[in-house]
Parts: C-alpha cells; sequence; structure tokens
C-alpha cells in the first residue's frame, strides 16, 4: 500500500519543491498556515497519489496534538513519512532578541517536530506507524553568523533532537537532517534583491546558489531505500559554501 507522508512548511519555497517531488512518490498531507497557498499548491501537484491539506499554526503547541489527531482519524490516515521543513527565520542582533522572538523560533523549528513525532509514533493516534524522518536544517547549524544566534541555535537544537531520536526510534524509525545553504525562496529573497550582498554570497559558493528543488532530491534519497543504513546524520547540501575557506 502507498505511503503517506506529512510535511510541515509546504507553503514556501523548499516545502513547495518538496510537495511537487514527493507527491510523485507518497500520498501527501501538506501543512502550512495559509490556506490558500495550501490549496494552490495542492492544485499544482500533478499526482495520482492523494493530496490532503492540513493548515497548522506550529507555534501553538497546545492545539497541535488534538488537531493532528483528529485530521488523521477524520481522513482514516496513518503516517510513515514526515518530512519537517517549516522554519522562522528572523535575523536579530543579541541585544534585540525578546523572549518571544526565543520562544516563537523555537515553537515553530524545534518543539512542534518534537510534538508531532511523539504523536506519529504513538499507537492509538497513528498506530506507530512512522518509519522515516527528515529535518529541513541549516548549514548554520554547526557554524555561526551574526545576528543568527537564536535561529542557529534553534537549528544546532533541532539537530540534536534528530541525533538522539535517531537513537531512540531505532531500528523503526530513521531521522536525518538535511542542512541546505542559501537557497533562493521567499525567506531569502531580500537578501539576494541586494545587488552587493548577492555577488559577495555567491563568489562563496563554489556551485553556486542553490534551487528548491537541490533539497528535494537529497530529502528524497533519505525518506528511500537507497538510504536504509543511514540514521542520525546531518546531510549538508549548500554547493561547497562550508568546506570553502578561500579568503
Ligand atoms: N531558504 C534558504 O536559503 C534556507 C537555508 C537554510 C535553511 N532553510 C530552511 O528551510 C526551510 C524552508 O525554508 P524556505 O526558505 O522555503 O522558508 P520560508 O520562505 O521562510 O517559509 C517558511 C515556511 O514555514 C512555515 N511556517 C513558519 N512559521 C510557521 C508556523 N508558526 N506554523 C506553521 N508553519 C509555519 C511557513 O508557512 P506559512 O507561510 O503558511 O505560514 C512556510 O511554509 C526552513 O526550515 C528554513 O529554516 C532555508
Amino acid at each position: 500500500m502507498k505511503e503517506t507522508l506529512f510535511l510541515t512548511g509546504a507553503t514556501a519555497g523548499i516545502g513547495e519543491a518538496l510537495a511537487i517531488t514527493l507527491s510523485q512518490q507518497y500520498n501527501i498531507i501538506l501543512s502550512g498556515r495559509n490556506t490558500e497557498k495550501l490549496e494552490a499548491l495542492k492544485a499544482k501537484c500533478l499526482t495520482e497519489n492523494s493530496v490532503y491539506i492540513l493548515p497548522l499554526d506550529l507555534s501553538d503547541l497546545d492545539k497541535l496534538e488534538k488537531n493532528i489527531s483528529s485530521f488523521l482519524s477524520e481522513n482514516q490516515l496513518t503516517v510513515q513519512k514526515f518530512v519537517h521543513c517549516a522554519g522562522f527565520m528572523k535575523m536579530v542582533p543579541l541585544k534585540l532578541v525578546s523572549q518571544d522572538l526565543i520562544l516563537e523560533t523555537f515553537k515553530t523549528n524545534v518543539f512542534s517536530a518534537n510534538t508531532i513525532i511523539k504523536l506519529l509514533t504513538n499507537k492509538k493516534a497513528n498506530n506507530s506507524a512512522l518509519n522515516n524522518v527528515v529535518f529541513i536544517s541549516s548549514n548554520i547549524s554547526n557554524r555561526g553568523a551574526k545576528a543568527m544566534s537564536t535561529y542557529g541555535s534553534s537549528k544546532a537544537a533541532l539537530d540534536g533532537l534528530m541525533r538522539s531520536l535517531a537513537v531512540e526510534l531505532a531500528p523503526k524509525v530513521r531521522v536525518n537532517s538535511v542542512l541546505p545553504g542559501a537557497v533562493i525562496t521567499e525567506m531569502t529573497k531580500s537578501i539576494f534583491e541586494n545587488e552587493e550582498v548577492s555577488q559577495r554570497m555567491s563568489a562563496q559558493y563554489p556551485l553556486g546558489i542553490g534551487l528548491p528543488k537541490d533539497i528535494a532530491e537529497a530529502v528524497s534519497f533519505l525518506l528511500s531505500e537507497h538510504s536504509r543504513w543511514m540514521t542520525g546524520e546531518q546531510i549538508t547540501v549548500d554547493g561547497g559554501r562550508s568546506v570553502n575557506i578561500t579568503g
């Protein structure tokens, strides 16, 4: 029987590429906050497989479990694959970082993933059907950058969660992360619109700036049997940016 994949962050650049690529292989649940964008994306997924939409605010942790389990039971679905692509990124220098920013970032990027995996490994809610998880982290997870302490630490926490769950949930569930470098999407569009910044960044990427499809291909590999002996890994997909020490 065809497996079902649950995708968060489906409404933006990388999520859209994931939805279009992965809906060819799996029944798919597209999640985000923007219902109009979810409907439009559903229409773009030209596939024989079933496509569902589930509007959710991931930062509303209190309602998350109930909303997802009601949706699964109403649609008589069990989920085997989970891809957490939703991300909240705001560049803020430390002196302006607030408790609210830290909480919103960590709820969306990390805590929601924890809650969803707990639910999808639960017998009653999902028949313990989950067998594969991929987190969309970031290459900042292992590095540092100005004004990125909140976002960067949330992605490092996400990868910490990934490693511990990879061990705890083995052998039934594999858990890995993909760490993109700069990919052109809504989140980064404003950065690339600045000619000087765009040129400076492009020069740091031996293979140039990435496209959402580059990330989707790596995720597709991690979800497939081709990676059956991989778990607890960070796969960096950044056109060589993080190994480039050219002065
Ligand atoms: N683009 C890059 O260069 C880059 C580089 C490294 C890592 N990443 C990571 O890749 C992922 C996707 O990036 P992107 O550039 O495609 O993203 P983006 O344009 O910023 O969009 C973020 C996505 O997350 C969802 N989201 C944000 N807050 C949410 C919340 N509270 N509840 C539910 N959904 C929420 C948004 O849904 P709605 O709009 O529907 O609310 C949207 O689908 C993120 O995790 C990001 O950190 C991106």
